[in-house]
């Protein structure tokens, strides 16, 4: 599948919402993307079918996914990432996180930190074969949709010229 990865813009948010909605229990609202659309702190990138190739493989201008980032100093922290359920395993969240962190290399950021529910295979299995390694864990962060709370672990990847401590 041909696909780029662009920053986000207001016109996106429509079709975020919908995969947001599809992702999370907890799910950010309309607000939420608005505002770090306007944060100069906040990177916001979304995947869709390249443009050029729509026209031949008669795809919709659909999004597939999307990534919302902070930046702190030298580090990149992510905030949130899905994609849209039919189009999972497929490749699309590695192309997505793979160009944000290129772009964030070429921005010379050194580091990229991120959160992630204990219990949530697929995304960790994503982050590891993006190169992330486990650093530690915030016991009961998260809230369980069914009760009770489970564990965060803190991922962590170097871009470049970052230190090599673990
Ligand atoms: C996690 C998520 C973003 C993965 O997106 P995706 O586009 O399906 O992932 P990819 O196809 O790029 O998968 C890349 C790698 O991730 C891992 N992976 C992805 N989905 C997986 C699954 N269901 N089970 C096991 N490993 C999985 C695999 O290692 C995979 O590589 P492989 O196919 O060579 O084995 C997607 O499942 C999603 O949107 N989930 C809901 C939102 C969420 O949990 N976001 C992350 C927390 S913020």
């Amino acid at each position: 599948m041909a696909m780029i990865v662009q920053p986000m813009r207001s016109s996106d948010i429509d079709s975020v919402l919908e995969i947001e909605g599809a992702s999370f229990v907890t799910p950010w609202h309309r607000n939420a993307f608005l505002y770090e659309l306007e944060n100069r702190n906040a990177r916001n990138y979304i995947i869709r079918p390249d443009p050029v190739k729509i026209q031949n493989i008669g795809d919709g201008p659909r999004l597939y996914g999307y990534a919302c980032f902070h930046v702190a100093a030298n580090e990149l922290h992510l905030l949130k990432m899905a994609v849209a359920p039919d189009m999972r395993k497929n490749n699309i969240a590695f192309q997505l996180l793979d160009a944000c962190f290129r772009n964030a290399a070429a921005d010379d950021l050194d580091w990229v930190f991120l959160e992630v529910r204990r219990s949530n295979a697929s995304a960790i299995r994503l982050y590891e074969k993006l190169g992330f390694c486990r650093i530690a864990a915030r016991c009961d962060y998260y809230r369980r949709p069914e009760g009770g709370r489970e564990d965060a672990l803190i991922m962590r990847k170097t871009l470049k010229g970052g230190n090599t401590w673990q």
